[in-house]
């Protein structure tokens, strides 16, 4: 641990009390809503005050090594908290090949009794450093939840309906998971779709992959992906598929909020579809998990649901 170096104004390469306040703000917000954020979170948003990466790592450890507590315990993390797997090798910054598409154990076979699954691979934490990137992808899958994602790895939904891509922020994503998301986009132009609750959550996520974060508005274009599609779960599937009631569940009051405000949003008056499925979710005043497929049948999702809305356009 290296030692305090505010304490030593004259350290003219130590950082600013500026810095050491925000960071310090920062941790006190998230633990005051239990919440987590990772290095890069912080450090994005505010690269002006910041400066580098490095700056924020020092401070939060110089902080964690003061209050003697561990990283964690300030709610902040080292890595990133993203999955992807798929039709994808790429080089990392230090020349390690990274492999999406390779399985765990070649030769063991799972519990259902299938060939062993692609492997997930973590995002890697410095996205700018990637290189050599090759896949035969047709599509990216942005799922919302990891419970959905390790689903369709189980599934082997990435071979068996035409090589994708596919990868999870876990609910709200970090930096690292949008610029990732960024980085595919730009380099395979291929359509990106979005997975997500049937439900005002589901939505904002998604948002913050097309159009940004609303605490994060100044970070501009380079992590956003305009082009994202809504695949599921819609408002509309809910009816359309007949998903029993019993696995709808009620808007709250909070749900509702969240959507009148979601729904006066500049960016979404250029998106009627969207607002046609958020005015059906105001309507019937109920939500729904992609889980929720699973009433309907066991592999609804990946044999039936995501199949056929990839072939015949169920996307907005
Ligand atoms: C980013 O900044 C906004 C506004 O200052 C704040 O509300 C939000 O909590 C910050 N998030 C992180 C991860 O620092
Ligand atoms: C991924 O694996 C499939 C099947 O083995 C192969 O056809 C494809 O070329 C691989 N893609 C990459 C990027 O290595």
């Amino acid at each position: 641990m290296r030692p305090l170096s505010w304490h030593c104004p004259t350290d003219p390469a130590g950082p600013t009390s500026a810095q050491i306040l925000k960071i310090l703000l920062v941790i006190y917000r998230l633990i005051q809503s239990n919440s987590y954020a990772t290095k890069r979170d912080i450090y994005y948003n505010n690269t002006q005050l910041f400066g580098s990466q490095k700056t924020v790592d020092g401070i939060v450890d110089d902080i964690s090594c003061m209050l003697k507590v561990p990283r964690r315990s300030l709610h902040v993390l080292a890595t990133c908290k993203g999955l992807i797997s798929g039709d994808l090798c790429y080089m990392e910054e230090d020349g390690t090949r990274i492999d999406c598409n390779s399985s765990s154990a070649v030769s063991s076979i799972n519990s259902r009794n299938k060939l062993a699954p692609l492997t997930a691979v973590a995002v890697s934490s410095n996205i700018d450093g990637i290189r050599n990137i090759v896949s035969c992808a047709k599509f990216v899958l942005i799922v919302e939840k990891d419970a959905t994602f390790q689903r369709l790895l189980d599934d082997d939904f990435c071979t068996k309906l035409s090589p994708c891509i596919i990868i999870t922020g876990k609910g709200v994503p970090d930096v690292n998971s949008r610029l990732m998301v960024r980085k595919l986009w730009d380099t395979l132009h291929i359509p990106i779709f979005a997975l997500v609750d049937a439900d005002p959550h589901g939505i904002e996520i998604m948002c913050i992959y097309k159009y940004g974060s609303v605490a994060m508005s100044f970070e501009a274009h380079s992590l956003t992906v305009p082009s994202v599609m809504w695949l599921g779960l819609l408002p509309s599937d809910l009816q359309r598929l007949r998903v029993p009631e019993d696995a709808l569940i009620p808007l709250t009051r909070t749900d509702e909020n969240k959507l009148t405000s979601l729904l006066k949003r500049p960016y979404l008056t250029s998106q009627p579809d969207w607002q046609k499925e958020m005015e059906l979710m105001q309507q019937t005043k109920v939500k729904a998990e992609i889980q929720s497929l699973a009433a309907i049948g066991p592999d609804y999702l990946t044999n039936i649901y995501l199949p056929n809305k990839l072939r015949y356009g169920g996307w907005v």
